[in-house]
């Protein structure tokens, strides 16, 4: 078959895709099946001649980091035209929180816990993507994470295997639409299966150990969610899982994946981690390394040359059977047909609506503005009253920085196009209200305190002063973790210094994960967690400091006092000695040699209690919300039934404003131990001030099931507590029974 052969398989609309799929392959050799289960990576402005001589013989079956529409329209030229069966590539890259509009970095996306907000996002992405002939991108990243220590934690949907399946799954809506060959949908990567975001230490790669129970019962769930919700791709994590890499994990991609889940789509390699599984001393060398992971059934290798290497002779050798490499190719090329690029390989800007059009900043500024999470605000300093202001302080490293406030993970956003704090202040308020800016502080990490003085004077002739600080956007992402999660550099001086004004002082922090803030809340009025809220960040900010809009952005992680209580979460399990107020002992108020027995004997830290910080769900609201009259619709079901726990909710303050309604569940006992808690539903309601509004939960007996000890997913009859409330700690409880 020659590319004509291929362009009328193209045309052959009655065909279904297998046979299309299967026509193909049996015209194939086997240098060209190996060509499909690689991706090379561009050259980043140009077509080097070794990857254009690559595709010309079949040896590439997809690029990925091009973004220039031309170049990979020719690239795509070179595959369609000039190669002997004409099989278009596959166009990968990161797109991870959006394309030429940056929306806020995924965890500030899943404090919205907003699945519609989370799912345009990804369609804007989707379609300013795919406009430069974008196909595929490797998102979302829904490795589960419960230490802030690790930089892609910015990445992540946070800590909570529900909260992240239901934004995963939006997600991955988003980008692919419900019809993968329409030409502004583009192939979502379900990453990195798995274990990754367990990293011992927080230090990114590193190993991960899991035990089978909580893989399934925590670290699985957002993956088995997506892949029922069709992702059409997976890729492998880097790490070592549990003894065996995951990208050669045999049990990891074809016990769980293949058997048990059925999964059809794509597994790609992360870059470079089949080669790696030598480094990490799995396999002596790229051979086995390759033979290794095509057993796994890793369909494509990512950057390294191991299969293009290696394969054929290992189907030589009769090591690796070419009924396994066809299985591989098959579902590559079963992507490519069914991303419809047979049928339109070239991609036509014109025909696609500009990027960073109006519409697409109005869904990343409703995103950013629902990200943003106020986790104080005494004496209602917030909103600020534009009316009632002569002046306004605007301090800080990151009041007014465009690049910074985009986050990690940008290859495409420009700085340019971001609107910071002091545009968008100046723009909303400007006109009656005078604005003194003061950066302060050269970068976040600066110590130099040169500055502060006229950051004193700034507020001093100032109703109130707004200080915008918090990491820098290299301070999270790929490899880059921290050891020590407090605001860097010289920031919490300088919140200091401008709070010794007695002016009132609200603290913007746009951060990569969860900081330890427990000193600046201690010399804060009010604080705002920002993330990185990406390029509508500005105005949103200043919609919600003015009052436009209520905060309503919850914690989609637990924010930890000292970072030695990490890893730190609300679905802990129970102990067997559970600590609590009064068992807890103050390091500070311990008599000199005092009998060990006397103090506590339950699970804390002497230097920081047991509780975090703020609790995972947490996040308050100009409006007040009070949660009463908690009910289930049975005291006692039958396994197979549902129940509905309601509860009403209240807005007792005098501003309207968005609630997210969260559903904890906790099964008192279990053939495993169970956590204390588990997110089970949550919903967002807006309520004007004195609105009432009762909200119910179905629940079914499925939702409660877990894995056992013998690895069955089974619900056991027994007592249930649940909760309804706006954070993980909310105290309005019922119970209910479920019997056999
Ligand atoms: C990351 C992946 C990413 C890939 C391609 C790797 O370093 O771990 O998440 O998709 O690079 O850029």
């Amino acid at each position: 078959m020659n590319s004509e052969t291929a362009q009328k398989l193209a045309a052959d609309g009655e065909l279904s895709v297998e046979s299309r799929v299967a026509e193909l392959l049996s015209s194939m050799g086997l240098d060209e099946k190996i060509g499909q289960m690689s991706q090379l990576q561009a050259g980043g402005g140009w077509i080097p001649e070794e990857l254009a001589n690559g595709i010309r013989r079949g040896r590439v079956g997809s690029v990925l980091n091009e973004p220039d529409v031309k170049i990979i329209n020719e690239l795509q030229r070179l595959a369609v035209e000039e190669s002997r069966l004409g099989i278009p590539l596959l166009i990968g890259r990161d797109v991870i929180h959006g394309f030429k509009t940056v929306f806020p970095i995924p965890l500030g996306q899943a404090a919205t816990w907003n699945p519609s907000v989370v799912e345009a996002g990804a369609r804007v992405s989707a379609e300013e993507a795919a406009r430069a002939g974008i196909n595929w991108t490797f998102a979302p990243m829904i490795d589960i994470t419960r230490d802030p220590r690790w930089g892609r934690i910015a990445e992540s949907l946070g800590e909570d295997p529900y909260l992240c399946s239901e934004l995963g799954t939006a997600m991955v809506r988003g980008f692919q639409s419900d019809d993968l060959s329409a030409p502004d949908a583009i192939a979502a990567c379900a990453k990195h299966f798995a274990g990754y975001g367990a990293a011992e230490g927080g230090r990114d790669y590193n190993t991960a150990n899991i035990p089978e129970n909580e893989m399934r019962n925590v670290y699985l769930r957002p993956f088995k969610a997506v892949a029922d919700a069709g992702v059409a791709t997976f890729m492998s994590a880097f790490c070592d899982l549990n003894g065996v890499p995951a990208t050669g994990n045999s049990w990891l991609m074809n016990q769980i994946l293949r058997q048990e889940w059925s999964y059809q789509g794509v597994v790609v390699s992360d870059w470079e981690s089949i080669v790696e599984m030598s480094v990490h001393g799995f396999t002596h060398d790229d051979e086995q390394a390759a033979y290794e992971a095509a057993m796994a059934g890793i369909d494509m290798e990512m950057a390294s040359s191991s299969y293009r290497d290696h394969l054929e002779d290992l189907v030589g050798e009769n090591k690796i059977t070419l009924e396994q490499i066809d299985r591989m190719v098959e579902r590559v090329l079963r992507l490519k047909f069914e991303l419809g690029l047979f049928e339109q390989p070239y991609t036509d800007p014109a025909q696609h609506p500009e990027p960073l059009n109006k519409a697409n900043l109005k869904v990343a500024k409703q995103a950013a503005m629902q990200s943003c999470v106020l986790l104080k605000n005494a004496q209602q300093t917030l909103p600020l009253i534009p009316t009632k202001l002569d002046a306004v302080a605007l301090i800080g490293p990151l009041a007014d920085d465009g690049y910074e406030q985009m986050g990690t993970w940008v290859f495409d956003g420009d700085a340019a196009n971001s609107v910071t704090c002091r545009q968008a202040i100046d723009e909303l308020i400007g006109h009656t209200v005078e604005i003194h800016h003061v950066k302060a502080l050269e970068t976040t990490r600066a110590a130099s305190e040169d500055n502060f003085a006229s950051a004193k004077s700034a507020a001093e002739k100032s109703d109130a002063a707004i200080i915008v600080v918090g990491e820098e956007a290299f301070m999270s992402g790929e490899a880059h973790s921290r050891a020590n999660i407090d605001l860097p550099g010289h920031q919490q001086a300088l919140i200091e210094a401008v709070a010794s004004t007695g002016k009132p002082v609200i603290v913007v922090i746009m951060a990569g994960r969860p900081l330890t803030i427990e000193a600046v809340l201690a010399h804060a009025d009010a604080v705002l967690y920002a993330w990185h809220p990406g390029t509508m960040g500005g105005p949103a900010i200043a919609d919600l400091l003015f009052g436009l809009e209520s905060p309503s952005g919850k914690l989609p992680v637990t924010f930890p006092r000292v970072v030695g209580q990490v890893p730190i979460h609300y679905a802990q399990k129970n102990t067997g000695r559970p600590a609590t107020e009064e068992s807890c002992v103050n390091i500070n108020e311990v008599p000199p040699r005092a009998p060990q027995t006397s103090l506590g004997m339950t699970s804390f830290h002497l230097d920081a209690g047991f509780k975090p910080l703020f609790p995972f769900g947490y996040g308050l609201s100009y409006g007040r919300f009070q949660y009463v009259k908690i009910t289930t619709s049975h005291h006692s079901i039958s396994l197979g039934q549902s129940l509905d726990i309601s509860a009403d909710v209240v807005n007792m303050g005098s501003h309207a404003g968005e609630e997210v309604v969260q559903l904890y569940i906790r099964d008192l006992v279990g053939n495993v131990t169970r956590p204390i808690k588990e997110l089970k539903g949550f919903r967002r309601i807006r309520l004007k001030p004195g609105e009432r509004q009762r909200i119910s939960f179905r629940v079914h007996t499925d939702d409660l099931a877990f894995y056992n000890r013998d690895m069955r997913l089974t619900t056991e009859p027994g007592q249930f507590h649940a909760w309804i409330g706006g954070s993980s700690d909310a105290p309005l409880w019922a119970e209910f029974e479920v019997h056999v």
